[in-house]
């Protein structure tokens, strides 16, 4: 009957949503770019949807006067394209990590460990998820190379591990956007007090050197990130990572260079001292190490800081300032065998001009509970007469 038919001012319930959700899956089967194209962007996909949700509509409900909400479209999205039942967690702020091993999930949402349980119906839909974020990456994982690192659409890092070489398939994401923080959140989450902020903030305009320590998790790319947000937008800025944890939106001249691993798809490494040696052809105005890690690296970094590459970030890992440069100078001399403590202390002091040492609690259950700068330390350029680092702690 036609008044059956009126739809005017009803929602749709579950049911009804369900079924036009079905309705357009089953309708683009049948289309081409859908199926094969994982290059098209996602809003234009998601315009594509909307029309066809729409024509679903329009043929099913002839008398609707309701809106498409967005949420009907970003379920059909996230159904289509996106990790379903992920989707909500990659969205949500304050979840950092999720883990899924098989059909059950954990995250860590606030720095607690979170047990979902069982969210997958069965093992099938674990792969169907694993299937996308290969379309989306155009990376392979299966029996002959049972491990996938790469990047899921958000910028989220995802690693994925599947049997035989593990006992169960674990899918490990590092949420992207829980780490895009602004210096002002940082304050807000009492990382450092308003006289760091503001001192922060003045020696990223003042072109200084900054390295960051800390242990794994202590918030170091997080904070280098905040950082470089605040470089002026005219800037040349080189960006070496292993991963792109690291990201500038709103930076035109960014330049994003990334280590591979030899591999499959390619039968060459390409290591950090590399790119580093690479950048330095590209006139950076600034050079963003992610973490430096080995000693080439450590060397070419220092030497390109002490050729004129001012205010540039790197992170390390160590234990407190003064355990950094304790790494730095091991590094230096380890890959320069020819080079005394004397002379790797006055690179590091030349070249950098502010440690900042992150510390991090941990609780009981070893979650981290409190992240914060713990050392600030200017170091002079030069040495003392003893030899030793003139530093001053703010
Ligand atoms: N001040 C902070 N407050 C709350 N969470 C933070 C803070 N700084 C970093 N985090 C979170 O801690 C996690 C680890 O940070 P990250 O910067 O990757 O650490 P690191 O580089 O030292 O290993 C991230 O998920 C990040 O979102
Ligand atoms: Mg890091």
């Amino acid at each position: 009957m036609l008044k059956d038919r009126l739809y005017e001012g009803k929602k749709l319930d579950r049911e009804d949503r369900k079924e036009l959700i079905g309705s357009v899956k089953d309708k683009i089967k049948n289309i081409d770019f859908f199926v094969n194209d994982n290059s098209l962007n996602r809003d234009y996909f998601k315009d594509k949807l909307y029309m066809l949700l729409k024509e679903e509509i329009e043929k099913k409900y002839a008398y609707f006067d309701f809106e498409i909400e967005d949420e009907l479209i970003n379920e059909l999205f996230s159904e289509v394209f996106g990790l379903g039942v992920l989707e909500r967690f990659i969205q949500d702020k304050e979840v950092t990590d999720i883990f899924i091993q098989d059909v059950e999930m954990v995250i860590i949402r606030n720095g607690v460990k979170e047990y979902l349980g069982r969210v997958f119906s069965n093992i099938d839909e674990v792969y169907l998820i694993i299937d996308r974020i290969k379309s989306y990456s155009s990376k392979t994982v299966d029996q002959r190379v049972p491990f996938l690192n790469t990047e899921l659409y958000d910028g989220s890092r995802c690693s994925i591990v599947i049997p035989p070489v593990s006992d169960r398939v674990y899918i490990s994401i590092r949420v992207f956007n829980c780490i895009d923080f602004e210096l002002d959140d940082l304050l807000r989450l009492n990382m450092f007090d308003r006289k760091y902020y503001d001192i922060l903030k003045e020696s990223v305009d003042n072109k200084k050197n900054i390295l960051i320590a800390g242990s794994m998790g202590s918030g170091k790319t997080t904070l280098l990130n905040t950082l470089a947000k605040l470089i002026p937008k005219n800037e040349f800025i080189n960006i070496i990572q292993d991963v792109p944890e690291i990201k500038l939106k709103e930076h035109p001249y960014v330049r994003m260079l990334y280590t591979r691993i030899k591999s499959r798809e390619y039968d060459n490494e390409i290591n950090q001292s590399r790119l580093i040696f690479e950048t330095l052809r590209m006139k950076a105005d600034r050079i963003i190490v992610g973490e430096v890690r080995d000693s080439m690296s450590a060397y070419q970094m220092l030497q390109a800081l002490n050729t004129g590459h001012r205010g540039s970030f790197t992170t390390i890992h160590a234990d407190s300032a003064l355990d950094a440069f304790l790494r730095l100078e091991t590094l230096v001399m380890e890959y320069k065998v020819n080079i005394n403590n004397h002379v790797a202390k006055k690179m590091i002091s030349r070249a950098i001009d502010v440690i900042l040492f992150l510390d991090c609690e941990k609780d009981e259950n070893l979650n981290i509970c409190n992240r914060s700068l713990k050392e600030f330390l200017l170091v002079d350029s030069n040495l003392s007469k003893r030899g030793d680092y003139k530093l001053e702690y703010l």
